[in-house]
C-alpha cells in the first residue's frame, strides 16, 4: 500500500478545514435563519452553541483523527476500540446522505451563476428556480457538481483538497468582503442591517423548542462535525500542530464567513421593498435573491459575484463529504484513490436523484440529517472520547498545544458532562419536531 499522504503545511489544513466549514450552511442558511428567528437574539443562541457546544466537540473528532492517523471508521479499531467503529460508520452513512443533498442545491448554485450571464432569471424569478430546482436540469445540474467534487478528491489530498481550498477559501473571503462593501452602498442599506440584527428576544421565548434545536444541528452542520471530515482532515496532520490554536481559527473563521454573509444578502433584499421572504423554504433564498437582483443598479454582476461565492463554498465543502467514505475505503482496501472517488461519488449522485425530482423529498434529507443523524453523530463521538477512550486522547490535545493541560482537563469534563447533556436534550427536541412536522404529534410537548 502507498504510503499515507499528510499535509502539506499547517495552513494546509486550516484552509482545508475551513472550506469543510464554510459552505451553503453559512452563506445560503445562516443569514435567513438568523433573520426569522430573531436576529441578535438567535445569534446569541447560535454563538453559545458554535463556541460551548460545537468547538469542543471539534477538538474530540481532531484528536480521534491525529491520534490515529485513520480514516472516521479505522481510527476508534486503531484506537484499540473496534466496537465503536459504528461510530465512524454512522459518519459515512451521514456524509453520503448530506452530499446527496447538498450537491443538488450545488447544482441550483450552478444554474444560477448560468442565469446571471445569460440573465435568464432576470425576467420571472419564480420560474426560474422552478425550472432548475426539480426535473431533469437540477438532474444534469447535480451531476456536474458532483463530477467536480469527484474530480478534486480523485486527486489526493495535497493535489486535490489542499490546492484546491487554498485557491478556494481565500477567492471567498476577498469576493464576500468585496460584496459587503459593494452593496452597502445599496438603498435600504441600513434597513436591511437592522433587519437581519435586531434582536427579538420574544420569537426565541415563543419557539424554544424549534429554535434550540435547529441552532444546535446550525452550529454542527457549519463546522462539519459528526460525520467523521474532522477526523479524515485531522488524520493528515502533524504531531507538532496545537489543535486548540487551529481549532478556534477554524471556528471563527467560520463564523465570520457567516456573519458576513448577512451583510450580503440583507442589504440587497431591502433595496427593493419588501424583499424579505415570508417563510424559509429551501428556495426561497434563491428566489428573493434572484428577483432583488433583477431590480438592483449592477443586480446582476452581484448575483454572480454572490453565486461564484456560494459554489466555491459548496465545493471546497463537498469535497470533505466524499472524503470521509473514500478516505475509509482507501485506507482498508488499498485500492487506488481515482476509481474508489469516483465510483462512490457516482453513488452518492444516484443517491440524490430524487431530491433532485422532488424538492419535497430533498427537504426530508435535510431534516433527517439535521434534527437525526447530525447530533446522533457528535453525540457518539462525545460519549466515545468522553467516557471510552483512555487518557491517550486527552493528552494528544496537549501534543503541540500551548494552551496548557488545565485546558484539556477542563475540556474532558466538558466533553464527558456539558455535551452530552445538551445534545441528548436537542437531539430529543429534534426528534420531537420530526414528528410534528410527519403529523404524529400535533403540537410539541417539551417547551410546547
Ligand atoms: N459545513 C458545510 C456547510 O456549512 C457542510 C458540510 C461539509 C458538513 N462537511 C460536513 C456538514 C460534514 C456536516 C458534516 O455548508
Amino acid at each position: 500500500m502507498s504510503e499515507r499522504e499528510t499535509w502539506t503545511s499547517r495552513v494546509g489544513f486550516i484552509l482545508a478545514a475551513v472550506g469543510s466549514a464554510v459552505g451553503l450552511g453559512n452563506i445560503w442558511s445562516f443569514p435567513f435563519q438568523t433573520a426569522s428567528n430573531g436576529g441578535a437574539a438567535f445569534l446569541v443562541v447560535y454563538l453559545l452553541a458554535v463556541f460551548l457546544i460545537g468547538f469542543p466537540a471539534m477538538l474530540g473528532e481532531f484528536v480521534i483523527g491525529r491520534r490515529s492517523e485513520q480514516n472516521a471508521v479505522e481510527a476508534f479499531r486503531s484506537l484499540g476500540f473496534g466496537e465503536w467503529s459504528v461510530a465512524g460508520g454512522l459518519g459515512v452513512v451521514g456524509s453520503f446522505v448530506t452530499l446527496a443533498f447538498y450537491s443538488v442545491v450545488g447544482g441550483w448554485v450552478l444554474s444560477y451563476i448560468v442565469g446571471s450571464v445569460t440573465g435568464a432569471y432576470l425576467g420571472d424569478p419564480g420560474a426560474y428556480f422552478g425550472a432548475v430546482s426539480a426535473g431533469p436540469i437540477a438532474v444534469a445540474t447535480h451531476a456536474v457538481f458532483m463530477a467536480l467534487t469527484i474530480g478534486i478528491v480523485a486527486l489526493g489530498v495535497t493535489d486535490g483538497i489542499e490546492r484546491a481550498t487554498k485557491v478556494m477559501v481565500p477567492a471567498i473571503f476577498v469576493l464576500i468582503g468585496g460584496l459587503a462593501v459593494w452593496v452597502s452602498t445599496l438603498d435600504g442599506a441600513s434597513d436591511g442591517y437592522s433587519y437581519y440584527l435586531s434582536p427579538d428576544v420574544s420569537v426565541i421565548a415563543g419557539d424554544l423548542a424549534g429554535i434550540v434545536p435547529s441552532a444546535v444541528g446550525q452550529a454542527f452542520f457549519t463546522l462539519s462535525l459528526g460525520f467523521g471530515v474532522m477526523i479524515a482532515y485531522s488524520s493528515y496532520l502533524g504531531r507538532d500542530d496545537s489543535l486548540p490554536a487551529d481549532g478556534s481559527a477554524i471556528v471563527v473563521v467560520n463564523t465570520l464567513v457567516a456573519l458576513l454573509a448577512g451583510f450580503v444578502v440583507f442589504p440587497v433584499l431591502f433595496a427593493i421593498e419588501g424583499a424579505v421572504p415570508e417563510s424559509g423554504g429551501a428556495g426561497t433564498a434563491f428566489t428573493a435573491l434572484a428577483s432583488a437582483f433583477s431590480q438592483i443598479p449592477g443586480g446582476q454582476a452581484i448575483g454572480l459575484g454572490f453565486f461564484v461565492v456560494l459554489l466555491l463554498a459548496a465545493l471546497s465543502s463537498s469535497i470533505s463529504l466524499l472524503e470521509v467514505p473514500t478516505s475509509f475505503v482507501v485506507d482498508r482496501t488499498g485500492y487506488d484513490r481515482t476509481p474508489t472517488a469516483v465510483g462512490l461519488g457516482v453513488l452518492v449522485a444516484i443517491a440524490g436523484v430524487p431530491t433532485a425530482l422532488d424538492t419535497g423529498i430533498l427537504g426530508w434529507y435535510n431534516d433527517v440529517v439535521f434534527n437525526l443523524l447530525l447530533p446522533l453523530a457528535v453525540l457518539v463521538i462525545a460519549v466515545f472520547v468522553g467516557w471510552v477512550a483512555d487518557d491517550q486522547l486527552a493528552e494528544e490535545l496537549d501534543l503541540g498545544s500551548s494552551f496548557g493541560d488545565d485546558f484539556s482537563t477542563v475540556w474532558l469534563w466538558w466533553i464527558r458532562i456539558v455535551i452530552p447533556v445538551a445534545i441528548g436534550g436537542t437531539l430529543l427536541l429534534g426528534i420531537q419536531s420530526l414528528l410534528v412536522k410527519a403529523g404524529v404529534l400535533s403540537a410539541p410537548v417539551i417547551l410546547g
